[in-house]
């Protein structure tokens, strides 16, 4: 399974991506943007989008889907999905991960090595719980984390700026931040599984070297599900 990012400049939100998943000559369109973008490079690598789908359905994950319905591109909603459910890319299938918590109807995409996770996890941060149930958000990221270390995983957004500012205040000594930074690709903005459970301080409710900072919140860090919790609250 190949991947290609697609990213587009949002009047308020910043970079924005969407992705196309592709083997053989079809793919799997996600959160579409620019559809001029989009098509360009299908026509020039010989591709057919056979299915099109949405991380969730927030306005700026759904831009493009009104052009690529008209066009009778067979489309998917999150809503209609079942956890585990399979869509055939080529000779190969993408699963579908349900992970509500920033949304009710946040899903992800996984094939191998490839995570597209939308607002679920970026690269150093995490969503916010627009669902309010933090516990449903915590066993999504938990799902998330489970996955191969070397999962590559592909936000919905480019907040690496936001996210290393806000590492460096939590977490000052992490000697991984620095190294963080460089191994992210230039021109792509994605990172592993590994390298999240190094410096995302959302998803380490595991790691004992941010106790200390957990500590000074005074809130309840006996449990995973407390500590990330006591972690939210600094979001
Ligand atoms: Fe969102």
């Amino acid at each position: 399974m190949q991947i290609k990012q697609f990213p587009y400049k949002h009047e308020t939100l910043g970079v924005l991506f969407g992705y196309l998943l592709y083997s053989g000559n079809e793919g799997l369109l996600i959160d579409p943007n620019s559809p001029d973008e989009i098509e360009t490079f299908c026509r020039k690598n010989n591709l057919t989008i056979k299915t099109m789908s949405n991380t969730h359905l927030h306005h700026d994950h759904i831009i493009g889907n009104e052009h690529f319905i008209s066009k009778g591109i067979n489309y998917i909603s999150p809503v209609n999905t079942d956890d585990m459910e399979e869509i055939a890319v080529g000779n190969e299938k993408v699963q579908i991960i349900k992970v509500p918590g920033h949304s009710a109807d946040s899903v992800a995409f996984y094939c191998k090595d490839i995570l597209v996770s939308g607002d679920t996890i970026f690269n150093g941060t995490i969503g916010n719980c627009f669902t309010g149930d933090y516990s449903e958000y915590f066993k999504s990221l938990s799902k998330v984390i489970s996955l191969p270390e070397n999962t590559e995983i592909y936000p919905g957004h480019d907040l690496m700026d936001y996210a290393v500012g806000v590492i460096r205040e939590i977490d000052p000594e992490n000697p991984e931040t620095d190294k963080y930074l460089m191994k992210v690709k230039t021109g792509q903005i994605s990172s592993t599984i590994e390298m999240e459970l190094q410096v995302n301080p959302f998803v380490r409710w595991d790691d004992q070297s941010l106790d200390s900072f957990r500590a000074k919140l005074d809130l309840p860090i006996s449990t995973p599900l407390e500590r990330f919790k006591a972690m939210m609250s600094v979001h």
